[in-house]
């Protein structure tokens, strides 16, 4: 979602003829989207302030904006720290921010409106809402991003096809629970199918999505398969039923595995992965050992594990934090063991097997890209491939990536 944003931020800037600068001292602008779901990425934002601080001694035309995911707590923190503040669903005021006279050359329209500057030449991020109504209770996005708006299908078709002519390979559709989408006529299902139904060579991929609202119809949808990509992330953030009660999820582990053996038994192979929260306030070792057995049975493709941090304003940060931070280490290790081994065991069935491809990095002539499964293949060439969809033998699996040769 901040790659989101920077790219809208990039549009609106380039809008009033800002160019990009190589380097952060030749800038005139610098404008910070800021994450605020982990306080890592919060804290990152007093030691740009400092570097700001510096550069503007000798660049003294250098402004600076902070915008993105704040909270009303960081927002007083920070104000000193910038020349402007803006929230995410004003970006669109910036030209005239800067300079009053100054107005948008384009109609630029609200947020979801504003075309983003894309930073990939071959995939795209394409917003379809913006915003959370959940308040699951260790989380700030409802606080900083308000509530749900969704986007008008037509608008993100048009969007999608749009940029399929251009060449784009790989298609996000993007939301903080895109499966409570609605624009008064559609539903998520619906939206996917039309997405499906463009034609191009070209992947769907889609996150966040949240359990309580991923239905049979969306199974059924994404079993059609076509453009729609065989991979789900589907947040179960705890093992436990009285953990996720007090993370106020709406759904229970039986809840959650009926959905996961559903999605199976329709995408026979579908890859799974998840987000996890270890360490939440009151979580008992007892507790946590069903989030393990979550994973001893799931067995997920990737997780993405996170320790407990209180972010300030939401419900959870009223509870005691009381597991200690090197418990929150032990717990993520055993999680990320368990995972390392279900995720080996599934990658080393692919050895041998001819899958696509979708090059998106490279170092030198060891290139790296995403299957369908949203697996990471690592291949050689002495062809510049980036951008491209290559046929690959799979030769050898770790858990986390594959190694393929070129056919
Ligand atoms: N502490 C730790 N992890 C968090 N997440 C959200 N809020 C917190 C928090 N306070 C994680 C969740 C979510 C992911 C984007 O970040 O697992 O799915
Ligand atoms: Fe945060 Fe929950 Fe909304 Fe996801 S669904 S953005 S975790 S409040």
């Amino acid at each position: 979602m901040n790659i989101s944003d920077a790219e809208r931020i990039a549009s609106v800037l380039e809008s009033i003829k800002y160019k990009p600068a190589l380097k952060m001292s030749e800038a005139d602008l610098i404008v910070v989207t800021m994450c605020s779901v982990r306080q890592s990425a919060v804290d990152r934002i007093h030691g740009l302030i400092e570097k700001f601080r510096k550069l503007k001694t000798t660049n003294h035309k250098l402004q600076t904006i902070l915008t993105g995911c704040i909270i009303k707590k960081d927002r007083i923190k920070f104000e000193k720290g910038f020349d402007y503040l803006v929230d995410i669903k004003d970006i669109k005021k910036i030209p005239e921010i800067l300079n009053p006279s100054l107005r948008a050359k384009r109609n630029l329209g609200n947020y979801l409106d504003i075309t983003p500057k894309y930073s990939s030449k071959f995939s795209a991020n394409v917003p379809i809402m913006t915003g959370c109504n959940n308040f699951c209770s260790y989380c700030v996005v409802p606080y900083a991003r308000d509530r749900e708006v969704s986007r008008p299908a037509k608008e993100v078709i048009a969007e999608v096809k749009n940029l399929v002519r251009n060449g784009y390979k790989e298609i996000w559709l993007l939301g903080q629970n895109v499966n409570s989408y609605k624009d008064g006529k559609n539903n998520f299902s619906n939206l996917l199918k039309m997405v499906n139904k463009i034609p191009g060579e070209f992947w769907i991929r889609f996150t966040s999505s949240h359990p309580k609202d991923f239905n049979d119809e969306v199974i059924n949808t994404m079993a059609i398969g076509g453009k729609i990509t065989p991979y789900l992330n589907l947040p179960a953030q705890s093992g436990d039923n009285k953990v996720l009660k007090s993370m106020n999820r709406h759904y229970t582990i039986k809840d959650y595995k009926n959905k996961i053996e559903k999605l199976r038994e329709k995408i026979p192979g579908i890859a799974i992965s998840t987000d996890i929260i270890v360490g939440f306030p009151g979580e008992t070792k007892k507790q946590f050992e069903n989030t393990a057995k979550l994973f001893r049975d799931v067995k997920y493709d990737m997780a993405y594990i996170n320790k407990y941090s209180p972010r300030i304003g939401t419900a959870a940060a009223k509870l005691n934090d009381n597991v200690l931070w090197e418990e929150k280490k032990r717990r993520e290790k055993v999680l990320t063991e368990i995972l390392k081994q279900t995720a080996l065991g599934k990658n080393k069935k692919l050895i041998g097997k001819d899958v696509d491809v979708l090059i998106n990095e490279n170092r030198g002539n060891n290139y790296f890209g995403k299957d369908k499964h949203y697996k990471t293949i690592k291949v050689k060439s002495d062809k510049n491939i980036l951008g491209k969809i290559v046929k690959v033998k799979i030769t050898e699996a770790q858990p986390f990536t594959l190694k393929g040769e070129i056919m």
